[in-house]
């Protein structure tokens, strides 16, 4: 290797990887580079950081990236520059609280107990323009991912995007594509990768332990709130707020409050409701149980929605129950079940069930069960920002990278398309490999959705 005197410091990072992988094919060793070379001994090797969208999720999980030392947070960027409103009413939230956050973070570390170094912006085009940025996080409301994944490919960031990976199974498409092109680092934010439960419940199905796997149910909890009823009036927007940038590719649409912060999650423009809110999480946990990951069912079938009133701000579905099926006759059954996130696996020899309300199995004695000498572990991560920081460097696939983040999210998708159809009793036969609904012509336009220019994917 070349003195690392003589090479910018993104080079390094280049040669450093690509020498881990080197080794890691030559003989096992350890994907996993060692401290030296990286961390607060040599904070010019860091993993330079842009944080887009800080909102309810963006600023939690920058907060991930200051707890590690091999990354620098050295941009956010937000569309509000600050107020309350998200999803909790003490969330005070947007770029300047968390260029604060930031600053402060930084500046107790220093002797001099000052810090002023990280950047904010409005636009994330100009976060994509700077070369001295590795790596980039989208954690926008889910009609960004698509447009911010693709032209953070094209700028060559690594990126940590949140679930559900995708809009449309369309957008998801382009997202593997180009992620694969640039090859990129990408990891969805499907964090119940990164959870020992859920691994833990997912290796006991993957490996046999309730016998033969018939019947998944995924939970997805209620809306948790309400949204304005028919009749409801524009807002102003707010001072400091780019409304217009919020809505980027998303059809022109007056203000009000409830439609973005937050909210936008139960509003089809921008999301899915709870199907894809939730659902990315439970049902990403039904398809690594399955191994499942490179496909999808190939039935699905609407069970029951309800929504509110027509002319309510909030169009999607709030309790919904949808069926599938997959191609070794296992049913997979996704239901409205209070706040819960999770799924129960059952099978010929027992029950195994994982997620927000904990672990549950039968027989019992499986809550502790060892894994035997002929059984594989699933890939394991127990630190979702961290795994992804250390792909970066080794340049090693994360645990949710893009394919499962699309697969996860298409299996929302589909459900979605079953309820907002409405056509009960009709079981659309999907294709898995086509990714194309070979009895229903009016799913397979659901499978994209136009853009408002100048955005295009
Ligand atoms: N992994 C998880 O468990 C988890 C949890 C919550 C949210 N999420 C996901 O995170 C994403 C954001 O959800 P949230 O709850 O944080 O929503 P939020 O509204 O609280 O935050 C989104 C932020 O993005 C900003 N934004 C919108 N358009 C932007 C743009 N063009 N450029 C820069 N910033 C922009 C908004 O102003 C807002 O501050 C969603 O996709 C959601 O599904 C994941």
């Amino acid at each position: 290797m070349k003195n690392t005197k003589d090479l910018s410091r993104r080079q390094f990072l280049k040669v450093a990887g690509a020498a881990v992988s080197a080794l890691a094919a030559a003989g096992g060793a350890p994907l996993i580079i060692s401290t030296p070379l990286w961390g607060a001994s040599a904070p010019s090797n860091r993993i330079t950081v842009g944080c887009i969208g800080t909102g309810n999720q963006g600023s939690g999980i920058m907060k991930k990236f200051l707890d590690h030392d091999t990354a620098q947070v050295v941009a956010v960027c937000d569309v509000n520059r600050a107020s309350f409103g998200y999803r909790d009413d003490n969330q005070f939230l947007g770029r300047e609280p968390a260029q604060k956050t930031v600053n402060e973070h930084y500046a107790a570390k220093k002797a001099s107990g000052q810090y002023r170094g990280c950047d904010i912006y409005t636009d994330f085009r100009e976060v994509l323009a700077r070369k001295d940025i590795d790596a980039v996080t989208i954690v926008a409301p889910d009609h960004w991912h698509g447009i911010m994944t693709v032209m953070a490919c094209k700028a060559g960031k690594e990126m940590y995007c949140e679930k559900p990976m995708s809009l449309t199974i369309a957008q998801g498409q382009a997202m593997v594509k180009a992620v694969r092109q640039s090859k990129r680092v990408f990891q969805t934010g499907s964090h119940e990768r990164s959870n020992p439960q859920t691994r833990r419940a997912c290796e006991l199905v993957r490996n046999g332990k309730i016998g033969q796997l018939k019947k998944i149910t995924t939970f997805v909890g209620k809306h948790n709130k309400v949204g304005p009823g028919p009749g409801w009036q524009p807002m102003p927007v707010p001072e400091g707020f780019d409304y217009e940038m919020w809505l980027g590719p998303a059809a022109q649409a007056p203000y009000h409050q409830d439609r973005c912060l937050y909210r936008f999650r139960f509003i089809y423009d921008y999301s899915g409701g709870q199907i894809t809110n939730y659902g990315a999480h439970s049902n990403d946990m039904a398809q690594w149980a399955m191994g499942t990951d490179d496909t999808g069912p190939i039935e699905v079938e609407l069970l029951e929605a309800k929504f509110l009133p027509k002319g309510s701000l909030f169009d999607a579905a709030t309790e919904t129950r949808f069926r599938c099926k997959y191609a070794n006759g296992v049913e997979l059954v996704c239901e409205t079940e209070k706040s819960n996130v999770g799924a129960r696996f059952e099978g010929t020899e027992g029950m195994v069930q994982t997620g927000y309300a904990g672990f549950f199995s039968n027989p019992e004695s499986l809550k502790t069960a060892e894994l035997g000498p002929n059984d594989k572990p699933l890939y394991r991560s127990d630190d979702h920002v961290g795994n992804f920081l250390d792909c970066i460097k080794s340049r090693g696939e994360p645990v949710a990278p893009v394919e499962v983040g699309h697969r996860s999210s298409s299996l929302c998708h589909l459900g979605n398309i079953a309820v907002r159809l409405g056509k009960q009793n009709k079981v659309l036969k999907w294709d898995p490999a086509r990714e194309r609904f070979t009895n229903d012509d009016e799913a397979n336009a659901m499978l994209t959705r136009p853009m408002r220019g100048p955005w295009v994917l």
